[in-house]
């Protein structure tokens, strides 16, 4: 007994060293990501752990996703690195690489990373030979995401638009939307009266879908991809906010058929007026602006002032398309308009005008 219970002893002694000391590199396994799981790296509760020397470990940090689910990842790095030859590195999402060591930020603010669904970033911690009693950790926190559908774009001269924030479903923190055609897709973020266009600094567009990802981009930097980009056939939205977020797509075809140059999109809202101003500076070239009612058909034109001395400027029927029908010449339109549909495109070929759209009812 007293022989077996001295043995005990010794091993909780160990055990308690090696926790301490001989970290080894286990990273994060697939039976811990699920829903509300929240993991620390290397252990421990959050707080700082410290490093021995001679330690090396990259630490991948993934936030899976597949057609139809997935999770993504909060990421929390608390930097305690105090040798002048330790370092953390970071390689984030996009590829970008950040240098911490015990000149950045030891000891302050957490940096926090938020990795939606499908993406990984890595975190590589190095110590040198000499202890020097460096310190981090890693907190980890996982939300289930709500992944699709994947919608074909439509052909015919229809105009294709989603409000991706329509996604979002309770209990997820992500939602996905995926878009996918014949040809590559542009798509620009519309602008509405009301709250201007949106910020989200966590959302994301991918250029590719969920599973085969070519670029991904935060919306901000995004805000629209317009023509000479080389894009790949579907494009996928990332929400995690529940703000409006109208966005209007053009297959290639549609861009490539005059000489066109697109203005971002206009969303028009329910309880308030968007102001329209164009004026085509390009002579030449045929300045078109797509305008949707993301919620039912019926949009009211007012307020329409011509203030070039000639216009010719027309509202069609669809996205620039050849065979669109004109609705209205604005030459010698007169308002209030109603437009029995939920979109249309302004085709500015050499004019300077304003007006005013808002929903309409039509009962
Ligand atoms: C996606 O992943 C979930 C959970 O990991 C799994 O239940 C589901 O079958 C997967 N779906 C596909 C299409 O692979
Ligand atoms: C960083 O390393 C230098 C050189 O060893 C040392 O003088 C300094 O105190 C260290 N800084 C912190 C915050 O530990
Ligand atoms: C233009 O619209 C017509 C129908 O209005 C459609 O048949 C045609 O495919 C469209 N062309 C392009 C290039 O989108
Ligand atoms: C995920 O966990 C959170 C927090 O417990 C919960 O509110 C949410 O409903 C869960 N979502 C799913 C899809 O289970
Ligand atoms: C276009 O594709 C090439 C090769 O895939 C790539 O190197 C380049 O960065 C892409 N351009 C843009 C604007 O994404
Ligand atoms: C991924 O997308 C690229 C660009 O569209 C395409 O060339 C490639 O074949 C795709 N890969 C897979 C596995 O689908
Ligand atoms: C319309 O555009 C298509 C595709 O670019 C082209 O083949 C066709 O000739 C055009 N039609 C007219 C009437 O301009
Ligand atoms: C509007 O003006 C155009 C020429 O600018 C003309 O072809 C058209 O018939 C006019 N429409 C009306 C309703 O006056």
């Amino acid at each position: 007994m007293l022989f077996l219970s001295s043995k005990m002893h010794l091993l909780f002694i160990f055990a308690t060293i090696s926790s301490a000391w001989a970290l080894d590199c286990t990273q994060i396994q697939d039976s811990q990501i699920f829903n509300a799981s929240r993991i620390f790296i290397p252990g421990g509760d959050g707080s700082l752990q410290p490093l021995p020397a001679h330690f090396n470990c990259l630490y991948t940090i993934k936030a899976p996703a597949n057609s139809t689910s997935g999770y993504s990842a909060n990421v929390v790095l608390r930097n305690g690195i105090r040798g002048v030859n330790d370092v953390i590195y970071v390689v984030d999402l996009q590829g970008k690489n950040y240098i911490m060591n015990n000149k950045t930020g030891i000891g302050g603010e957490p940096y926090e990373y938020v990795l939606p669904p499908g993406t990984q970033m890595s975190i590589q911690v190095i110590t040198k030979s000499v202890f020097m009693n460096s310190m981090f950790s890693v907190t980890v926190e996982y939300h289930a995401a709500k992944i699709g559908p994947t919608i074909e774009m439509k052909t015919n001269g229809e105009m294709n638009f989603i409000d991706v924030s329509t996604m979002r479903e309770e209990g997820y923190l992500y939602a996905t939307v995926t878009l996918i055609g014949l040809e590559p897709i542009y798509w620009s973020l519309s602008s509405s009266g009301h709250n201007g266009v949106l910020d989200c600094y966590d959302c994301y567009v991918i250029d590719g879908t969920i599973n085969n990802m070519t670029r991904i981009q935060t919306l901000n930097y995004a805000i629209s991809i317009r023509p000479n980009d080389n894009l790949s056939n579907a494009v996928t939205f990332m929400t995690c906010v529940d703000d409006f977020f109208p966005v209007v797509l053009n297959p290639k075809s549609e861009l490539d058929q005059v000489e066109i140059l697109m203005a971002p999109s206009v969303a028009v809202e329910h309880m308030f007026a968007s102001p329209i101003g164009m004026r085509n500076m390009e002579p030449g070239y045929v300045l078109v602006q797509e305008i949707v009612n993301f919620d039912w058909p019926g949009i009211v034109m007012t307020n329409l002032k011509i203030i070039s001395p000639v216009c010719k400027a027309y509202v069609i029927s669809g996205p620039p398309n050849n065979s669109s029908t004109i609705l209205l010449d604005l030459a010698n339109a007169t308002v209030p308009t109603v437009f029995g549909r939920q979109y249309f495109s302004f085709l500015n070929v050499d004019c300077e005008f304003e007006c005013t759209l808002k929903q309409f009812k039509i009962i």
